[in-house]
């Protein structure tokens, strides 16, 4: 049996994804099963986080962007929603010195407004702390949804236009995505969902275009290291050919 640090050797050091995209599902089920809280699987869901951002970071991969609540999110039970932006506030204030020791920059994605202040304050204060580290980039989502995203890039857009700064025809792909909340980071190579469901749930869905998608029964608190190194071996076994043939991918390489 391979150990965590075999495999973590069996890496290919030149073909790590360099950016990384996780959908941390499975707090809910993950609770329900030890007889617990669906809060007290949002609270271990944390140590998770923790854990994942540490091995981004020490494998070098440069981009994480986590999927912590949705738009969609907001209409849970007002419990459960209060308790999350708690945790929220709570963990991101706890983890800055962990994160600014191991140069971490954080970066919010979503319609952070709608974050209670508290939490919210304690975002920014985290964000603005971390601005100045190089290492790994990591994006909270947060009061995220694609199809938000994508129509506040259609009305920026369109606001130009209106302005006379474009014209429609001038508008490109790349102008898109630049006016999307995720402008200047690199499409996720590998993206991670756990939990079990094979959805995307309104998720990044621009920018995946041809990221390779990795689904995993594992409910988040419980995503080990191992389960995240397993993911990155599966990933680089295969071949992404970006809608050439095999034989034009082999040749470039
Ligand atoms: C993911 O776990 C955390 C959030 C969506 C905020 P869930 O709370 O969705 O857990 P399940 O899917 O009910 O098990
Ligand atoms: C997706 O999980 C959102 C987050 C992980 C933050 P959900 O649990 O909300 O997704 P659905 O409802 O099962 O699609
Ligand atoms: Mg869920």
């Amino acid at each position: 049996m391979d150990t965590i640090q075999d495999k973590i050797t069996r890496l290919d050091r030149d073909r790590m994804p360099v950016h990384v995209a996780m959908i941390m599902d499975g707090n809910g089920r993950w609770a329900k099963r030890q007889g617990f809280m669906r809060s007290d699987g949002h609270a271990e869901g944390v140590s998770t986080v923790h854990r994942v951002t540490k091995l981004s970071s020490d494998l070098g991969i440069k981009y994480l962007t986590l999927y912590a609540f949705s738009t969609e999110n907001w209409n849970r039970p007002a419990e459960e929603v209060a308790t999350l932006m708690y945790l929220i506030g709570w963990a991101i204030e706890r983890e800055l010195p962990e994160l600014l020791r191991n140069n971490v920059r954080i970066n919010l994605i979503g319609d952070i407004e709608r974050i209670p202040e508290d939490a919210r304050k304690r975002l920014f204060d985290a964000r603005d702390a971390t601005a100045h580290c190089t290492g790994l980039q990591l994006n909270m989502c947060l009061s995220y949804s694609s199809r938000w995203e994508i129509a506040d890039s259609a009305r920026k857009l369109a606001r130009l236009v209106k302005e006379g700064k474009i014209s429609p025809d001038d508008i490109t792909e790349e102008m898109f995505a630049d006016h999307l909340a995720t402008a200047g980071i690199p499409d996720p190579d590998l993206l991670i969902r756990t939990g079990g469901e094979e959805r995307i749930s309104n998720y990044l869905l621009w920018q995946i275009a041809y990221s390779e998608l990795y689904f995993t029964p594992v409910l988040w608190p419980d995503f080990s290291d191992e389960h995240y190194v397993d993911a990155i071996l599966d990933f680089q076994n295969r071949e992404r050919r970006f809608g050439k043939t095999s034989e034009q991918v082999q040749n470039e390489n």
